[in-house]
């Protein structure tokens, strides 16, 4: 099973939620998904419950990643998971960098970078995250703000098969207040011309993925937008109906 690059992304972000038991969440969301082959879709369980969902979707088309990574691969750091440790699981991709995770540990820019050079060095797949506040955006910064975050997060080795962009607008997530297409547009629009001048190839330039309260409802118009490569889903992709519903609108 390998990671198709023309494909669309349908990535579930299950944040802290998951036990054991949800491993019977996999079975159903298998059964639901009728187009399996048509996009790429990634699961992010708690850690805990990686090593068990990367053995039980093994060959079923459905990868599993982890929510975070170290950017040491190993040493005195209590309670921190390395992308290595990640990667000798059986994931095949870590977020880095999701507002969360920035907010929660005060993350830098510079620290993302170097947790997304630790994927790299491991053979994971990063998905960067990025994406402005309300303040920012009400004060007319949001293109600058997140200009800053690509240009000081992304590495050096970054290219369109090994790493993946989300844009998660801070004030959309988990607040049913879905960014409005023409606020996507422009966003990515911005991504990518700072992108095309960070890169001199257009190999190497990631694809873009949109998060921030997408439900079946609103991820047809979403994933219509140009230049948007997927979807990265919270809240509904923990209810099989409904992520099932979203990848199979591919
Ligand atoms: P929601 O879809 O619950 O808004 O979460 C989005 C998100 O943070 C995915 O990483």
């Amino acid at each position: 099973m390998t990671f198709n690059t023309d494909l669309p992304i349908i990535a579930g972000n299950w944040k802290m939620n998951g036990l054991n038991q949800s491993k019977k969440e996999i079975g159903s969301l298998l059964k639901k998904i009728t187009n399996i082959s048509k996009s790429n879709v990634i699961l992010f369980p708690p850690f805990t419950i990686i090593e068990t969902f990367a053995k039980l979707t093994e060959n079923s088309g459905i990868f599993i990643g982890a929510q975070d990574c170290h950017h040491e691969d190993y040493g005195a750091y209590t309670s921190a998971i390395s992308a290595s440790m990640i990667s000798d699981v059986n994931a095949k991709f870590v977020i880095v960098g999701h507002s969360e995770t920035r907010t929660a540990n005060n993350y830098t820019n510079n620290i993302i970078r170097l947790k997304a050079e630790a994927a790299h060095r491991n053979n994971l797949i990063p998905i960067v995250c990025v994406g402005e506040s309300d303040l920012h955006r009400k004060s007319g910064d949001q293109f600058n703000f997140v200009k800053a975050q690509l240009e000081e997060s992304l590495p050096q080795s970054t290219t369109r098969d090994n790493t993946i962009i989300a844009y998660e607008p801070i004030w959309a997530i988990g607040t049913g207040n879905t960014a409005a297409t023409k606020d996507i547009v422009e966003m990515v629009n911005c991504i990518f011309s700072k992108l095309n001048s960070m890169k001199s190839n257009k190999k190497d330039i990631p694809r873009c993925l949109y998060g921030g309260s997408v439900n079946p409802s609103n991820s047809r118009d979403i994933l219509s937008i140009e230049n948007i490569g997927g979807l990265l889903v919270g809240g509904a992709s923990l209810d099989s109906s409904q992520f099932s519903e979203i990848i199979n609108l591919i």
